[in-house]
């Protein structure tokens, strides 16, 4: 991690744990590691965010209908889907420390003119820290002072090590050579059991995704409703991976939350909805003030892409934990051919020679059925049956918060306390505060029903202690747009002041006028 990012980071997550965003999970016990708790402000946040993405892509359409599915389903939803067998990172534990890592996350810093005998340092490659150890041990082993020649070392990722030479690597934060197991899979899917027996046959998974909820009730959905393809299927809710290595504060934990969409159309209209989609998508984050520079779109290469996938867009925003110049995803938008319905109803399927057909077993049996239902289409104008294909905006509606909370956090130092969050109005967990510049001369009786009417449609505070700046910093640390303040000047003429957060101007308005003039700022 890039030290100037790494403050940025340390006091972003300070400021969310200080006023309420986000804490760790049972922090009283010590936490536990991949899980994390919103706070009385944070959850107004995500509600917020939540929110905007169901009212912009549901109820503002007229092709889009919600669900909310179960978090356990059958289990046989994962075995067709393919997340039973392939849901898996290749992980290694370090047996001196019990440290675990993800593979595909270690590099081995290396003396380049290697006899096969030297020592191999292994390190995480996003992590700067953990490199500059790496380093340094290299570097007393070898006799020699960092930094470290590039003509005489270079870095590989940990899987082009062939695993006869792990004997060779130090793990990251181990001091011997040869404490790394081999790679080996680690299914991300955590297990549950239902019912009182805890075999084989109860056992189930806690969703991974929300979209297979959705694929599993296209039928219902046709049949109870009477929309018409085109059309999506949105649904939000709660996720589990067991991930290998969480971090990056609520980036990857291992349980969050997923706003999902299955478009459904035509084939031949496929590429343009995916087209649209990623534009849509996209969109939707600069208008709730996301940066344009901050945020960009990064098409997969060909191949990267499924074969059955005619594209992939990653939504990606460049978050503060990461070094200068480096993105990470927010959100995937994902053509998926006719591959989800097809496998649900033929049975769980593998590609062969860039084609989709039945994964079978030595005997030629399908590994899993599907469900033998009828999951085609008929459309009526093209007098038409076929299996609709699938255009999937998938958001994770933490990662939305977290990256709107990195675009909010903004350090003034002209300010007596300089920092403050900048949320777009809509978002912004408190719409406004009322204050009474003092709490006497009747001004308490001025703002009291000002804050009552205000509260009746907004969340918005009242606070009539400490100086006026106190209260102002409050609540520019929590994100509020606008605070009224009743003055002497109210009792003359019935005019408050309205300051803006983020520029600190301050004009007068009617007191009657407050609401409306609070409606027009969070509608902007
Ligand atoms: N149905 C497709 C799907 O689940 P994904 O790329 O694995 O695709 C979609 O996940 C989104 O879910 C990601 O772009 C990210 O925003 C969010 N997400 C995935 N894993 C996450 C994790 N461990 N912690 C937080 N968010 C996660």
């Amino acid at each position: 991690m890039a030290t100037v990012a790494n403050n940025t980071m340390d006091r972003i997550v300070a400021l969310c744990r200080r006023r309420g965003f986000i804490f760790q999970s049972s922090e009283i016990y010590g936490g536990i590691n991949g899980f994390w708790d919103y706070g009385p402000l944070g959850v107004e946040l995500k509600r917020n965010i939540k929110e905007a993405w169901w009212h912009d892509m549901v109820h503002a359409r007229d092709d889009m209908v919600g669900l909310d599915c179960t978090i356990i389903m059958h289990p046989h939803v994962w075995k067709v889907s393919g997340h039973y067998d392939l849901f898996s990172d290749k992980m290694v534990d370090c047996k001196a420390t019990k440290n675990r890592y993800r593979a595909d996350q270690l590099c081995v810093v290396k003396n380049r003119t290697d006899s096969g005998t030297n020592r191999m340092y292994a390190f995480v490659e996003s992590d700067d820290e953990s490199r500059a150890r790496a380093e340094k041990k290299l570097a007393k082993h070898e006799k020699t002072k960092p930094p470290l020649p590039d003509e005489q070392y270079h870095v590989k990722p940990l899987l082009e090590i062939p695993g006869g030479e792990f004997h060779r690597v130090v793990g990251p934060d181990a001091d011997e050579p040869g404490t790394l197991t081999e790679p080996r899979d680690f299914n991300l899917m955590f297990e549950t059991y239902t019912g009182a027996v805890r075999d084989e046959d109860n056992k189930a998974f806690l969703r991974p995704e929300t979209a297979q909820g959705i694929f599993v009730n296209f039928k219902n959905v046709c049949d109870s409703t009477r929309i018409k393809l085109p059309f999506g299927i949105a649904q939000m809710g709660k996720s589990f991976r067991n991930e290998i290595t969480p971090r990056n504060f609520i980036f990857r934990s291992r349980e969050f939350e997923q706003m999902e969409i299955e478009f459904f159309c035509h084939p031949d209209e496929s590429n343009r909805w995916y087209e649209y989609w990623r534009d849509r998508r996209l969109q939707w984050y600069v208008d709730l003030g996301l940066a344009s520079d901050r945020l960009r779109l990064r098409e997969h290469g060909k191949e990267e892409l499924s074969h059955y996938s005619c594209g992939t867009s990653d939504i990606e925003y460049a978050y503060p934990f990461l070094a200068e110049g480096d993105f990470g995803e927010l959100e995937g938008v994902a053509h998926r051919g006719d591959f989800d319905l097809r496998s649900h109803m033929e049975g769980k399927l593998a590609s062969q020679d860039g084609k989709l057909v039945l994964d079978v077993d030595a005997n030629g049996k399908p590994r899993y059925k599907g469900s033998g239902k009828d999951l085609t289409y008929f459309d009526t104008e093209r007098k038409e049956r076929f299996v609709p294909h699938v255009v999937e905006p998938s958001a994770g509606a933490d990662r939305a918060t977290l990256a709107f909370i990195c675009e909010a956090y903004t350090v003034d130092e002209s300010r007596p306390s300089p920092e403050l969050m900048k949320f777009h109005p809509r978002i912004a967990p408190i719409k406004a505060a009322v204050f009474p510049l003092v709490a006497k001369d009747g001004l308490p009786d001025i703002a009291e029903p000002i804050y009552r009417a205000l509260r009746a449609r907004w969340p918005v505070q009242y606070d009539a202690k400490q100086s006026i700046g106190k209260r102002y910093a409050r609540m520019d640390e929590a994100g509020t747009p606008y605070c009224f303040t009743v003055d002497g000047q109210t009792k003359e003429d019935g005019t408050v002041t309205v300051r803006d957060r983020d520029t600190g101007r301050q004009e007068r308005i009617d007191k009657s006028r407050c609401a409306e003039y609070l409606a027009e700022g969070i509608d902007r």
